[in-house]
Order: structure tokens, then sequence, then C-alpha cells
């Protein structure tokens, strides 16, 4: 084997990632969001692309420039462009990863026009939206499923349930109770958890590393 494939073992493989919060539109002005910044997903396209993968990281809104050229981003805003977009490129994908922060719930009806104040309360109609990685998960054939978990309790009971309600193939479980992690932090604690139940802890570490932990794992997995 000559080094050069060596360092690149995703050479040849397409991966889809998503990555970052969704935006559910109430009116032309106003939206239900979260926190999420998407560094985490940004930071893993970036090591997949380095290690020669052909990258698709699907985006939701926000402020992350990517630092390399070999990424194709599609950009989002809602979990329905979210999920159109997926399941776009999953189909010829053998590795996808969604880290995105998709939102449950999106308003049921969306106002043209700005809501105006009124004196009563306002009451909300949320309704679900698509799971996008149980939907996937659904219809897999080659690829490697890889989910997100975001837990504040029971984390990895709840994990390992996710894991199996989505055929998924790994679930990365981030843990917010530690210090240096979660959301806005450049820093991420995770657990990686195998379709065979193993459980795998890493310290805190800078998310480009994370990234890295979470594509070795995948490329020993897939034997690429
Ligand atoms: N996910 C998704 N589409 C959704 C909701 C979640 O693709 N509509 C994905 C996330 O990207 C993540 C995984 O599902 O990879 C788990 O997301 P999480 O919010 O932790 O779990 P949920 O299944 O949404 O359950 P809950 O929020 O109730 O814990
Ligand atoms: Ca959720």
């Amino acid at each position: 084997e000559n080094d050069i494939l060596k360092n690149l073992p995703l050479k040849g493989k397409k991966v889809l990632i998503t990555a970052g919060p969704t935006y559910e539109a109430l009116d032309p002005v106003r939206f239900i969001g979260n926190h999420s910044s998407g560094k985490m997903g940004y930071a893993i396209a970036e090591e997949a692309a380095k290690l020669g993968a052909e990258v698709t990281l699907v985006s939701g809104p926000v402020c992350i420039k990517l630092e390399h050229d070999f990424v194709k981003v599609i950009r989002v805003t809602s979990a329905e462009e979210m999920y159109q977009a997926a399941h776009q490129y999953f189909p010829s994908s053998d590795i996808a990863i969604l880290s995105a922060a998709v939102a449950d719930y999106r308003p049921a009806d969306v106002s043209s026009q700005k809501i105006k104040k009124k004196d009563d309360d306002l009451v909300l109609h949320l309704t679900k939206t698509k799971d996008i990685l149980k939907s996937l998960g659904e219809i897999k054939k080659q690829q490697f499923l890889v989910g997100f978990a975001l837990e504040t309790q029971n984390e990895e009971e709840n994990a390992k349930s996710k894991l199996k309600k989505k055929n998924l193939d790994l679930i990365v479980l981030n843990s917010l109770r530690d210090k240096g992690a979660g959301f806005k932090s450049d820093t991420n604690k995770v657990t990686l958890i195998s379709k065979d139940n193993k459980v795998l802890p890493f310290p805190v570490k800078p998310k480009s590393e994370v990234a890295q932990d979470i594509l070795d794992y995948i490329i020993e997995k897939t034997h690429a």
C-alpha cells in the first residue's frame, strides 16, 4: 500500500453530513430555532474532506466559513428543506452523518403576514417535523448511517434506544453535563455507541479532534 492512499482512507467515498439548526417560520419575520452552532458538523465535513472524501454538507443557518474547498455545501433553512436535500444525496452516499439539530416541531400554520400583537395570549399550534435520520434508516442499503443524540438524562439508555429505533450503525452521544461540551463550544465530549452496543467514551477535546475520532471509527468499521 502506498502512503498517499493510506493518508486518504476516504478517497472515492461519498459522505453526506447534516449540520446546524433548522428555523421553522411563524410568519415572514419570525421563526422557532435553537442554539446549534453547526461547529461539530462542519468539523466533521472538514476532516472528512482532508481524508479524501467527497463531502456534501447540508447545512442549516449558521455563520461558519469552511476552510476546505472540496466540500459541497447545500444551504437549507427548515427541517422540510433539510429532509429533501438529505434524501436527494443519501442514495449515492457511502457514509451519512446526521449531526444537525433539527426542530422536532414547526408551527402548523405559517402566517403570510406579520402576526399582530393582541390583548390576549398567543397560543401556537406546533406540528411534528419529519425525522430525517429515521427516514434514512428505513431506506438504508450499503450506507453506514451515523446519528447524534443529545441527552440530559438516562444518556446511554436513550442513545441506545435511538440507535435501534432509527436503524443506525453508530450513534454519537453528546454529553451536555460536562464542562467544555455542547452547542457553542469549540470542544466537545462524546461517547460512541455502536450497533452491537459497544460503548466507547472519549475525553473533552477540540471539535476537530472529536471529528477525527468519529471518522477513524467509521473507517475502521467500514474497512475503508
Ligand atoms: N434528527 C433528524 N430529524 C429530526 C430530528 C432529529 O434527522 N426531525 C436526527 C438528529 O440529527 C440526530 C438524531 O436524529 O442525529 C437524534 O436527534 P435528537 O434530537 O437527539 O433525538 P430525537 O429523535 O429528535 O428525540 P428527542 O429530541 O425527543 O430526544
Ligand atoms: Ca429532537
